[in-house]
């Protein structure tokens, strides 16, 4: 295990009705808030009301910027930061999955910089300040409402990039797994395989004697294989909903991460097809995964993937080959089964674009920790997952 600093800055506010804790929650940092929201999921389901009561009734003044989009595009940051400029706002509150967060964490950035905000994706402004940041969180998939990263799309360019600062970590987060009923199938199917990857990006790791960080990680893929059927056949379950709440936020807040080396080249990849294809994030993840995972299977990987397919789905066989390929085949298995496609070519990937993407996720340093991957093998991945091809 590497020597670490873990800090968990974020009041989390859990439970049915914790709502209670907004007003005082956003008082302690002024009384001019701008609320961050999405296409209208919260109008349909009454949180948008409950949180406007919530203004009222502390005589906070707020404005909005809505319409905010998966992928969130800079374009709304740029207008969320006129809007804090022009109005003196002291806080910023996003309601909504991980896309109006991480929005809202770049706008509160901005509105704390004089240049153009896709500066900080450039590396040509670092994040020195921001303002104070809130989240009510509506979809349990990204973690963004317990950490400092913003993945954010330039529609101009067709770029998709993520940055990370301490500043940009919320100060609070409301998470009411009652807010996640009206999540529909292909979102909870979605949101539960960017959960898994995230646990596999850092799972997957050379760093060795890390037992205790490995079992947490089986514990919350256990957690996600449980509850997420339930969770799209009973969309208002409790149990399922905040069990799988509580892992997508416990999954990308550091934990797991603490004292190894991480990997991120299917998340590298993913944002690639996103960035292109305009797809859900974790839809892309479902696709890659599996195909990542025999892309980097040899006699050295095979050790941790067995042990993946051991302990995860209670796999038998005994020659480490042969049990990491079971295991791969499951957790394949898995996502068809909440759903999901199984192949870009289902979701209108072109062929024409899998040279492209590989170029640009490609660094030239290489991608990923577990075992490195170069242009040749990250295109070698898109291919297979393209086809579908048999795992
Ligand atoms: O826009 P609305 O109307 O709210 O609808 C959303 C959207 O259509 C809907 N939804 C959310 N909560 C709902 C609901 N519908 C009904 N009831 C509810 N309670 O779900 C759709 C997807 O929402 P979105 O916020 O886009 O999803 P998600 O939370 O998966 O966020 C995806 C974005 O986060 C980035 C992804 O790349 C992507 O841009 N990521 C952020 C990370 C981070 N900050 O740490 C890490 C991740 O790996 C990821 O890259
Ligand atoms: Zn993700």
């Amino acid at each position: 295990m590497l020597n670490f600093n873990l800090q968990f800055p974020t009041r989390i506010h859990f439970g049915q009705g914790k709502i209670e804790e907004l007003g005082k929650e956003i008082l302690q940092y002024g009384t001019r808030v701008l609320m961050v929201y999405g296409g209208g999921s919260i109008k349909r389901n009454g949180l948008y009301d409950q949180v406007v009561q919530v203004f009222n009734n502390n005589g906070i003044y707020y404005k909005e910027l809505s319409g905010v989009q998966s992928n969130p595009r800079i374009s709304s940051v740029r207008d969320g930061v006129a809007i804090c400029k022009e109005h003196n706002i002291q806080l910023v509150l996003a309601v909504g999955g991980g896309s109006s967060i991480d929005c809202a964490k770049i706008i509160a950035a901005g509105a704390k910089y004089e240049g153009d905000a896709w500066d900080f994706f450039t590396r040509k402004a670092r994040i020195n300040e921001a303002l104070p940041l809130g989240t009510i969180l509506t979809l349990a998939a990204t973690g963004s409402e317990m950490n400092g990263n913003a993945v954010i799309s330039n529609e101009a360019t067709l770029q998709k990039k993520g940055t990370g600062s301490s500043y940009l970590i919320p100060q609070f987060s409301i998470l009411d797994p009652v807010y996640t009923y009206t999540v529909p199938s292909e979102q909870t199917a979605a949101g539960t395989a960017d959960i898994m990857s995230h646990v596999f990006e850092q799972y997957f790791s050379p760093t060795p004697g890390t037992f205790i960080q490995d079992r947490l990680a089986e514990a919350m893929l256990k957690t996600c294989i449980h509850y997420a059927p339930i969770a799209i056949a009973e969309p208002i379950n409790y149990e399922a909903r905040a069990n799988l709440m509580w892992t997508g936020c416990l999954a990308l807040n550091g934990l797991l991460s603490a004292g190894k080396r991480t990997d991120w080249a299917t998340h590298d990849i993913e944002h690639e097809l996103s960035a292109l294809y305009d797809i859900t994030h974790g839809l892309g993840l479902a696709i890659l995964t599996p195909y990542w995972m025999l892309h980097v299977l040899d006699e050295q990987t095979a050790v941790r993937l067995a042990e993946y397919a051991r302990q995860v789905w209670g796999i038998s066989e005994n020659d480490e080959m042969t049990a990491a390929r079971a295991g791969i085949k499951k957790t394949a298995a898995f996502f068809r089964s909440l759903g999901l496609a199984g192949s870009l070519k289902e979701i209108g990937v072109e062929n024409k674009s899998l040279q492209e993407m590989a170029e640009k996720a490609a660094s030239s340093r290489g991608l990923g920790a577990f075992k490195t991957l170069h242009y040749q093998d990250v295109l070698e991945i898109l291919q297979a997952a393209y086809e579908g091809a048999e795992l």
